[in-house]
């Protein structure tokens, strides 16, 4: 049996847990738009063609904010495109995916969705194919409300209200040879900072999100946020980053680890950005925004026809041990949550997504869906100092990965305990919370086979019980926790 120790004091806290790192990301990708959440001949389709069934799961995920359209779709797309009569827009050969986009699905009708969804709208600009002047036009059609050539056009088009679209990202994955447009660090900084003023020349309360880079592993990885972020520091709110985590050797121990390397991910490009602040003796702090994370690898590889609409593409099928990794991605950003303010699980729906559906059939709950329900409903408040004790191991690249990560929140009212048992061993586990007096409940997501999925044949396969074990016992709460298992205990505080 493994034992581990934790001790927090809501007293002690990291920082206020910003609720848009429970964000999400929709891109006119395969099928996420057109049979995700757009499909308009379904039965539970409402009156512009959005699924009502899909609508009712992305609400029990409660997401704050959704990125679009893109990702690397951004790259190549006209936003024009997408507005205006739906029968007289183009259908075009979109480059990043090689599919054809009909446009059925623009700005106004996604606009409509999200209010739908009570999400928000993070949109990307174009800065691979256009540039400052497209992104100028983009924000005038979003977000004045009336007198201008673009806001009018956007009430000719059926929009009334301006969408008061008040996150934007300055491009997608810039740093990436495959992206459309790719850049290097000084010739996208300059762009970053060229857009990002006339912007907010259109829209003062506009916050920005600068490119940083599209994972670690890049060759250009540090060099790359220094020089951008010294061009558009003080232009900008916010530097992105994106991971994906893989499993191809099925190495259950090392995939559960990778989220050291995320940790340390976040550490270096905080040092960054205050690096930069410091050279520029600026005050302003900038934060991040890890508005791409996920595991994505089942699809590897995939061949996918060319110049069709909506084709199936990226459809990950998401395991147990799938969820647990998403999971330990949720307890890292709120180990930051002084400095991460934005993050988007990577993606919302079919597309590497927590939520999947047949065009015109079922839709259901993919295993990573779980872990970030629970996150985003139970996490919210403050996220404390978590003392986490546990016994450690090596794997194939990392080293002394403790085998119990975990964080502990506070909202005023309840502590929430998000705790993941890495080992193959039960583990006996002593939180030490002052003020906390009963468990409310102790939520448990494990199966006996760590492969195990939901499809359409058995949406219900894996779905997380209620029946973990945690119990108070002289002031602390005493668990065992289930080998490979991620684990909420809601506790209640005595004031
Ligand atoms: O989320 C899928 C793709 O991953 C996005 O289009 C791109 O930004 C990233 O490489």
């Amino acid at each position: 049996m493994l034992k581990a120790k934790i001790k927090a004091d809501r007293d002690y806290k990291i920082g206020e847990i910003d609720k848009r790192i429970y964000g999400s990301f929709i891109e006119h990708l395969g099928r996420a738009v057109y049979g995700g959440i757009y499909d308009p001949g379904h039965p539970l389709a409402d009156e512009r063609g959005f699924r009502r069934d899909v609508m009712e799961l992305v609400k029990e995920m409660d997401v704050p904010i959704v990125r679009y359209p893109g990702g690397n779709f951004v790259s190549g797309y006209n936003w024009e495109d997408g507005v205006g009569p739906v029968e007289e827009r183009p259908r075009r050969l979109e480059l990043a995916w090689r599919a054809v986009e009909s446009n059925e699905v623009g700005l106004n009708e996604f606009a409509y969705w999200a209010k739908q969804a009570n999400t928000d709208v993070m949109m990307a600009v174009n800065l691979g194919t256009r540039g400052v002047d497209a992104a100028r036009s983009l924000v005038e059609y979003c977000n004045q409300k009336s007198g201008s050539y673009y806001s009018d056009l956007r009430r000719k088009h059926g929009a009334e209200e301006p969408h008061k679209i008040k996150t934007w990202c300055l491009g997608n994955e810039m740093d990436g040879p495959w992206q459309i447009g790719h850049k290097t660090a000084e010739e996208y900084g300059r762009i970053a900072c060229e857009a990002a003023k006339v912007m907010r020349a259109v829209d003062p309360d506009i916050e920005l999100v600068a490119c940083g880079s599209s994972t670690t592993e890049m060759p250009t990885f540090g060099s790359w946020e220094l020089e951008v972020l010294d061009q558009c520091y003080e232009q900008v709110d916010y530097i992105s980053l994106h991971r994906y985590y893989k499993n191809h050797e099925k190495d259950t121990a090392n995939f559960l680890a990778q989220t050291i390397d995320m940790d340390h991910f976040i550490s270096g490009v905080t040092a960054m950005c205050d690096a930069i602040g410091a050279k520029k003796k600026t005050k302003k702090k900038i934060n991040l925004s890890f508005d791409e994370w996920n595991v994505w690898y089942h699809t590897d590889g995939e061949q996918v026809e060319p110049w069709e609409t909506a084709p199936k593409q990226l459809e990950d099928i998401y395991t147990v041990e799938d969820a647990l990794v998403v999971g330990s991605m949720l307890i890292t950003l709120l180990k930051h949550a002084d400095r991460v303010k934005i993050a988007c699980l990577a993606q919302l729906i079919n597309v590497i997504g927590a939520i999947m559906t047949e065009t015109g059939g079922l839709s259901w709950r993919q295993t990573i869906f779980y872990p970030f329900m629970h996150a985003s409903k139970y996490g919210r408040g403050n996220a404390l100092i978590t003392k986490v004790d546990s016994e450690t191991y090596d794997s194939r690249e990392f080293t002394d990965v403790p085998y119990l990560d975990a964080i502990v929140t506070e909202n005023g009212k309840e502590v929430t305990v998000f705790a993941l048992n890495r080992g193959e061993e039960e583990m006996d586990l002593e939180c030490t919370i002052a003020g906390v007096t009963d468990v409310i409940e102790h939520l448990v997501l494990w199966d006996e086979d760590r492969y195990a999925v939901n499809s359409a044949a058995e949406p219900n396969r894996v779905v997380p019980s209620g029946d973990g074990n945690a119990q108070m016992d002289q002031g602390v709460c005493k668990a065992v926790l289930k080998p490979l298992s991620w684990n909420v205990i809601r506790l209640k505080t005595e004031n």
